[in-house]
């Protein structure tokens, strides 16, 4: 299998609907249950400030087969300026495969030139995988929030991890 990684533009807000949405369609990974139509994730990358971008894999036939979004941590509050939000998303056909771990490489040089110096992630407390993921990245696990999210009427835990550069 070979991708590329480079920044989202507008052009790619179906493809990153797509994967969104197929992951949150399996309902066991993600606290969203629904992507977003494609009309509010190009406005969604339209509307990202200069420090946030979404990174995408592309794969051999053109089509949007991950992507990594780096938000603010806080919209609001300068205080946290410097602590970016991450959140990851792998076809399941092509996850296991190196590119959620290009797709960081790639997600934290754009964090560091941007001026962040720490990144923090949420977890679903039962996706054991992803927490692996993160932590082979080099995050620590730094917290937990009991029955955070209900999905199909099942809880779940949020795991809190956070990694400084
Ligand atoms: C979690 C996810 C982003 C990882 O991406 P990926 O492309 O599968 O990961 P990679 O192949 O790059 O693996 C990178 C490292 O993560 C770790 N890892 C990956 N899958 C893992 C698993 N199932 N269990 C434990 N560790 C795992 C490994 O240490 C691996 O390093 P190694 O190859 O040197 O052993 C991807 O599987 C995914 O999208 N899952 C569904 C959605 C999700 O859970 N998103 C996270 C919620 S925010």
């Amino acid at each position: 299998m070979s991708f590329r990684i480079r920044k989202a533009i507008p052009e790619d807000a179906q493809g990153i609907t797509d994967v969104v949405s197929e992951v949150a369609r399996e309902r066991i990974h993600s606290a969203i249950t629904d992507g977003w139509p494609t009309k509010k994730q190009r406005e969604f990358i339209l509307g990202q400030t200069a420090r946030e971008a979404v990174f995408v894999a592309i794969g051999d036939d053109g089509q949007v087969i991950g992507c990594q979004f780096l938000d603010l941590y806080s919209a609001i509050l300068p205080s946290m300026s410097h602590v970016a939000a991450i959140g990851t998303f792998v076809r399941p056909q092509f996850r296991g495969s190196g590119l959620g771990k290009q797709l960081w490489r790639a997600t934290k040089a754009y964090a560091v030139v941007n001026g962040y110096t720490k990144a923090a992630i949420q977890v679903r407390g039962s996706n054991i995988a992803a927490q692996g993921y993160y932590k082979s990245l080099g995050f620590q696990e730094c917290g937990r929030m009991k029955g955070q999210v209900i999905i199909d009427g099942a809880p779940d835990d949020e795991v809190l991890l956070e990694m400084f550069f």
